[in-house]
């Protein structure tokens, strides 16, 4: 028995397979697919990683049986031919090897796709009812053609069984195909497939019992579905548990609790705001209606909250999803007690809603070698060792300084002010944006098991200080600070930066606010002074606000946070003059308006602090790197940190 964690390093069995611990990988699709649907080296040096790291079962991401009209996106993999059959058994070789079981996740994505990414097919579905989110107009499936994709669900099936897989695992929920059969939302047929509960089940019964004929009584059969879709007309709880009985009696030999679809996406991909392990509750309903094992998803982001969610009976394994993108160790560290060592996801979806959104290789914020596994998951000792100075302690510095002590780099890292991070520290201020600290935290634990990092903190570094030091490698990481246009009335009195307000160094007058600039920093601080009470109004100069902001963040905060807060906007609205009064702005008729303030926050960009490389301050190698190169996310930071570090 384990010491720590007694309930999550408890073996496992799903069906005939038996499963080292519990903890499961839950379905993600980074991207890495080819654009002919097969599988890629890169994506399998991602998966080895997570295998490596003690997850005892990989379910592998969306993998489509019917291309293209069933795709979700254009590099997902498929299965719908025997051709795809090597590539997909290769994965499965790789990750067995490495210690960890494999299923994968078979899917069609019905309405929830575009004709992009189809080919140009009609995407289709039970009924002709758009979706919410992506506005899709489907075309309604015959009775036939449902016969035929049920097939293929099956056929797909045996391919994974012919190619080696520990079992399969079946996509039915998340406003997908399957789930748009049960969910009265999308399923408006009165056919054998629609209508009543029981011919709304029909789909996803007749599709397990068809690849448990095929497959047999021990090709295990997993399926993630909604226990509650939480939308108007969707999957309620008391339904989620009528389709976990009915997903039961069909014979799937385990139910992955979700919930969600696309018009309620955090849901299924939450955001910061919302709380780890909220969904939890779902999955205790389940499991108290059902005998097959349960799983439970959504920001379980410590060792402490699985083994509590295990220890109750809320559910019989855990799915860690972004905790393995951000660090495909989690099971190994919880294992080894080494909990500190944990790189926290914090919940940015930059890995979903920045990247694989947006057709781009998933990367991660918190790990920059998330896509780099072959090239960066192994640190290479430096050939020779040399003196870096790395110039500012935020998420750049810190990591190019890590990985270069990891090479065996001798590195000083200077920070003007008394602690590290404290950019990343005023990021983390504005409500619910807490688990930003997680980027600084880790850092600083790894750097302080590092006896060839010194820390200087409280040390502002000019050009004398370099040329004293005499390094080998210079890195300027001194990050960014507020842009003030040179306006009229701009060094007011009642005129401050967001940087002056989050570090609490100037009090806010008045109940009044006005914040000039509506991006990610500006509607983030009118949450911040909405939360002391402020009378709030963003005036933002573009068509819109938060066009910077990660896409399910920002839905979240048009649809919900900005409003509960009652932060009102302006979008076209181009600030000209700061007085004593508030502003005033032009329209983009260029009509002049003015808007009363008591205070006026100025959050109109960052631009890169970079004086030091400005003034050429001299050593053999410099680098530029993070915000001071240009000002961008966190992720960017990272990635130039670890990009620099591995280079020197
Ligand atoms: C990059 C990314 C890709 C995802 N792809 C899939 C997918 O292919 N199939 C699926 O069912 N869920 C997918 N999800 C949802 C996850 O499986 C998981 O349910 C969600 O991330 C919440 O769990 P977490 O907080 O542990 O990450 C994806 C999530 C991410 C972040």
């Amino acid at each position: 028995m384990h010491a720590h964690y007694p309930k999550l390093f408890e073996p496992g069995r799903i069906g005939s397979m038996s499963l080292k611990n519990r903890i499961l990988m839950p379905p993600m699709d980074g991207g890495y697919g080819g654009a002919d649907g097969s599988v890629t080296q890169r994506m399998i040096d991602y998966y080895v990683e997570r295998a490596k790291g003690g997850v005892a079962l990989i379910i592998l991401q969306i993998v489509c049986v019917d291309s293209p009209q069933g795709k979700a996106g254009p590099n997902q993999i498929s299965l719908d031919s025997d051709k795809f059959i090597g590539g997909m058994a290769r994965l499965a070789e790789a990750i067995q090897d490495n210690g960890a079981k494999v299923v994968a996740q078979l899917h069609h994505a019905g309405r929830q796709t575009a004709k992009e990414w189809t080919d140009g097919w009609q995407p289709v579905a039970p009924s002709p009812v758009p979706c919410p989110f992506l506005k899709t107009q489907p075309r309604e499936l015959t009775y036939d053609e449902i016969q035929k994709i049920i097939e293929k669900f099956i056929q797909a099936a045996v391919r994974l069984k012919k190619a080696g897989y520990d079992g399969v695992h079946l996509h039915g929920g998340h406003g997908y195909l399957i789930s748009q059969f049960y969910s009265r939302i999308s399923n408006k047929r009165n056919d054998g497939y629609g209508g009543d509960f029981e011919r709304r089940m029909r789909f996803p019964t007749e599709i397990i019992q068809g690849i448990r004929a095929a497959c047999g009584p021990d090709f295990p059969i997993m399926i993630r579905f909604n226990a509650a879709e939480f939308i108007e007309g969707g999957v309620t709880q008391e339904e989620g548990i009528e389709i976990a009985k009915a997903l039961e009696r069909a014979g799937a030999d385990a139910l992955c609790t979700s919930s969600g679809i696309y018009g309620t996406m955090t849901r299924q991909l939450e955001t910061m705001a919302f709380a780890e392990g909220w969904r939890v509750y779902l999955a205790e309903a389940v499991r108290k209606a059902v005998n097959v094992p349960v799983s439970t998803v959504g920001v379980i982001r410590t060792p402490e909250l699985a083994e509590q969610i295990l220890e109750k009976g809320q559910a019989d394994f855990v799915e860690i999803g972004r905790g393995l993108i951000s660090d495909p160790e989690w099971p190994k560290k919880a294992f080894e007690g080494r909990y500190k060592d944990i790189r926290k996801c914090f919940t940015c979806n930059y890995c979903i809603g920045d990247r694989v959104f947006s057709q781009l290789w998933m990367s991660c914020a918190q790990n920059p070698e998330v896509g780099h596994e072959a090239e960066w998951a192994i640190i290479k000792p430096a050939e020779n060792k040399k003196k870096v100075m790395i110039v500012g302690a935020g998420a750049a510095g810190m990591e190019a300084g890590r990985v270069a002590a990891l090479r065996g780099h001798e590195v000083t890292i200077f920070e003007k002010e008394n602690e590290v991070a404290p950019q990343i520290k005023l990021a983390a201020k504005p409500p619910t944006k807490d688990k930003v600290n997680f980027v600084w935290e880790w850092l600083e634990n790894e750097l302080k098991k590092l006896a060839n990092v010194r820390l200087e903190l409280g040390k502002e570094v000019t050009a004398d200080t370099v040329k004293a030091f005499k390094p080998d490698v210079l890195i300027i990481a001194t990050g960014a600070r507020p842009v003030l246009p040179d306006l009229p009335g701009i060094h007011g009195s009642n005129v401050l930066t967001y940087q002056d307000l989050l570090a609490g160094e100037t009090s806010i007058k008045g109940e009044n606010v006005i914040v000039v600039g509506g991006g990610t920093i500006g509607c983030e601080t009118a949450l911040y002074l909405s939360a002391l009470g402020k009378n709030v109004a963003v005036l933002e100069m573009l068509d819109d606000i938060l066009m910077d902001m990660e896409p399910i963040h920002r839905f979240d905060m048009m649809t919900v946070r900005l409003p509960e807060a009652k932060v009102r906007w302006k979008t076209n609205a181009t600030v000209i003059e700061f007085n004593e009064e508030g502003v005033k702005y032009l329209d983009k008729f260029n009509r002049k308006y003015s808007q009363k303030a008591d205070s006026i926050v100025v959050c109109m960009g960052s631009r890169p602090r970079n004086e030091l490389a400005q003034i050429g301050a001299f050593a053999p190698e410099v680098y530029v790197i993070g915000d001071a190169k240009r000002a961008r996310k966190i992720a960017q930071a990272k990635h130039d940190g670890a990009f620099v570090g591995r280079l020197i």
